[in-house]
């Protein structure tokens, strides 16, 4: 698809698909797009679990939306910790049993706008790549397939995009969607991490604009368009979603719009009925859902 196909939010009037009994887990959920996506779910009337990896802040995140008679569920999940996904994911299977939507939000990045450092490039790997597919893989068999299919929406960013890395041989693999694997996405993040231990991550072609965050959703990309095409027959769509430039703590406060924008856009998108559900795609939030190539 490219950005001249049509905004799948505008082709027509989506039609109400979900109940209370339709589930959706949101990680990262305390601030941010993660919270607004929450509220937006909520208010639409799905059983949501907010997830925060600090449990005081989400409580916090918790009875604020109380405040607005709101109700959600909540269980402590740090991402970047294999233990705390087995333990949320035991807690769930056991409260829920199944789920309906998976929000891959939670993510960090700790460069500023004038700033590109990959000191903490571990941690943002292990959070922004290795979370999200830790946790997708502990979900997978819960997942509620019909009538209306399961959902995951990973929230992702341009600066993650083939076009933004410049290693021929990287790029090359990322294309060949016929033989992409596990494997060799897990290659190229050690491949990076090799890099930046080495200290010659600046003239390997990776993304030059915060450059760990980029890699670590360049690979969340390629993971996702991998799930996409392995479980399309199964009824359970994968894409991925850029919230576009958002005022949130990741950005300093700065941005073009609102969490609560972003999140009203990647509501949307999650929830389109089933015969308008992409696969595989990857969408950024402009003032109409554009498509690129992933
Ligand atoms: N804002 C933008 O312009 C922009 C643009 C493109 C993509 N995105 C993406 O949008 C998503 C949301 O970001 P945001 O802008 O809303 O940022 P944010 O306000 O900084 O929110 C990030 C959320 O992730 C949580 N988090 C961080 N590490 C975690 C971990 N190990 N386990 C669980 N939760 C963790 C944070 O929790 P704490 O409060 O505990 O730190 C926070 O709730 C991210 O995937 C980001 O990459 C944002």
């Amino acid at each position: 698809m490219n950005s001249k196909e049509q905004d799948p939010l505008s082709s027509s009037p989506s039609s109400r698909w979900w109940s209370k009994n339709t589930v959706a887990i949101v990680t990262g959920a305390n601030k941010g797009i993660g919270f607004s996506l929450v509220r937006r779910f909520a208010e639409l009337g799905l059983t949501v679990v907010l997830t925060a990896r600090d449990s005081a802040r989400g409580l916090t995140a918790v009875d604020a939306l109380m405040a607005q008679g709101l109700h959600v569920h909540f269980f402590r999940l740090d991402v970047s910790d294999p233990s705390s996904i087995q333990s949320f994911v035991s807690w769930f299977k056991e409260r829920f049993g199944a789920i309906d939507i998976l929000v891959n939000n939670a993510a960090v990045s700790f460069n500023d706008q004038n700033e590109n450092s990959v000191e903490h490039a571990d941690t943002v790997i292990n959070t922004n790549f290795y979370g999200p597919k830790l946790l997708t893989e502990a979900l997978l068999p819960l997942f509620r397939i019909s009538p209306s299919g399961g959902r995951i929406l990973n929230i992702s960013s341009r600066l993650g995009l083939l076009n933004k890395l410049e290693n021929p041989k990287i790029k090359e693999i990322l294309e060949d969607q016929e033989r992409l694997s596990e494997k060799q996405i897990e290659n190229m993040i050690t491949l990076f991490l090799e890099d930046v231990r080495q200290g010659t991550w600046k003239s390997r072609g990776w993304p030059k604009i915060w450059t760990d965050y980029a890699v670590s959703k360049l690979a969340l990309n390629a993971y996702s368009k991998l799930l996409a095409k392995r479980y399309e027959s199964c009824g359970l769509s994968v894409n991925c979603f850029c919230p576009g430039f958002t005022r949130t703590s990741m950005t300093g406060g700065k941005g073009t719009h609102t969490a609560d924008d972003a999140a009203e856009v990647g509501a949307r998108l999650a929830l389109l009925p089933l015969q308008e559900l992409p696969t595989g795609k990857f969408y950024i939030a402009r003032s109409t859902l554009v498509c690129s190539k992933l």
